[in-house]
């Protein structure tokens, strides 16, 4: 099931504009993909226009390695395509080649109370932790982020629910701007999955690549079956029946299986006689076998740079065309022109 967060009585058409991105922070794991990469690759399928790109410019905020920036960005781009991003039907591009959002970026933010950003929670977070390296970059994150949806008139952003508050920001901030300059920004909607909203990390927590609780569905075979053996379970003994409560195990299998298996693990952990050590083994093996095809296509993928990088390119060429278009009409509506 759906939801849609921020609107009422919406109903998803295949008319609407799709638009969502992810930064090029490090390998993806199963929060990202079932949380968010796998709803852009169903959607680009089911709609007209879907726009995704590589917000490399929101990775400055962390990143100082302008090597592992490039690197990063490159192997996010192959990660989408091998996942079955198809850039005949998306546009697909890294976000610094338009960089008409910094531009509409300062002109958005120059309406933007600091309140609204101070609530902003991964803001808070950052502070609450005594980041010393908090910039303004940081704390200007979301209107950056409301950019990237504005600049293109989406209808849906697809995210996991980490994201909801950063998506009602832009809906604010294009509500400001509407209401000042004239009609002229979409409100944008934050579409999330009910039931992958908050994935689980092997810890229980939220899974994410900052509480190191992750399962990284590109890493080699032994790292990735080492954070599958991790996951953390109660002490029930082997003849013991298990809880499904709180079973990690039994909720990321859920996740990627079909009806039927589920049922089976189910039985099992319910019947007793079956421990933690076997069931974390069957999770091993559906995530190899959900991702087996995708992780040969990035092995391939990863020799081929120059086609990796004309995807992109090309998919610039069409952001900027309409990034260029909007951005001339905030000009002139604000007065710069
Ligand atoms: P991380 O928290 O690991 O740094 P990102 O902030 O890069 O992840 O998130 C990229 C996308 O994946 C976002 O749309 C985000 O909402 C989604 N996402 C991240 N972690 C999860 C999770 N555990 N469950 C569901 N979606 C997630
Ligand atoms: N903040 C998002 C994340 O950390 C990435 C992002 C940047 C984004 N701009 C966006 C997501 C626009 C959706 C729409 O995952």
């Amino acid at each position: 099931m759906v939801i849609c967060y921020t609107g009422k009585d919406f109903i998803l058409n295949k008319n609407m504009r799709v638009l969502s991105g992810m930064q090029p922070s490090g390998n993806p794991h199963l929060g990202n993909y079932l949380g968010a990469m796998k709803q852009h690759i169903e959607l680009q399928n089911q709609h007209e226009e879907c726009f995704y790109f590589i917000a490399n410019y929101h990775a400055l905020t962390t990143v100082r390695d302008p090597e592992k920036l490039r690197e990063m960005t490159f192997e996010l781009a192959v990660d989408y395509l091998a996942l079955g991003l198809d850039p005949q039907k998306s546009v697909f591009f890294r976000q610094s080649d338009v960089p008409e959002h910094t531009e509409l970026a300062w002109i958005l933010e120059c309406i933007t109370p600091m309140g609204m950003l101070e609530r902003a929670h991964a803001w808070k977070d950052a502070v609450k932790k005594g980041k010393k390296e908090s910039s303004v970059g940081l704390f200007n994150y979301p209107v950056l982020m409301a950019v990237d949806i504005l600049m293109y008139h989406p209808h849906i952003v697809p995210v996991g629910k980490d994201q909801k508050q950063h998506v009602e920001i832009a809906r604010d901030i294009a509500q400001r701007f509407n209401k000042t300059f004239g009609e002229t920004f979409t409100l944008p909607e934050a579409l999330i999955k009910e039931n992958v909203a908050t994935v689980p990390g092997i810890d229980g927590e939220k899974m994410s690549k900052s509480y190191g609780n992750t399962i990284d569905i590109f890493a080699p075979e032994n790292i990735l079956k080492k954070q599958v053996m991790s996951i953390i379970t109660d002490s029930a003994t082997v003849e013991e029946k298990k809880n499904l409560e709180k079973n990690i195990i039994f909720q990321l299998y859920s996740l990627l299986a079909k009806q039927e298996e589920i049922k089976k693990l189910r039985e099992k952990f319910l019947n007793g006689g079956f421990g933690y050590g076997d069931s974390k083994k069957m999770l091993f093996e559906k995530i190899m076998d959900e991702f087996h095809t995708p992780r040969e296509k990035r092995e391939k993928l990863m020799q081929e740079r120059n086609y990796v990088e004309s995807v992109l390119s090309e998919g610039g060429k069409k952001a900027k065309a309409l990034a260029i278009k909007t951005t001339e009409e905030v000009r002139k509506k604000v007065g710069l022109d």
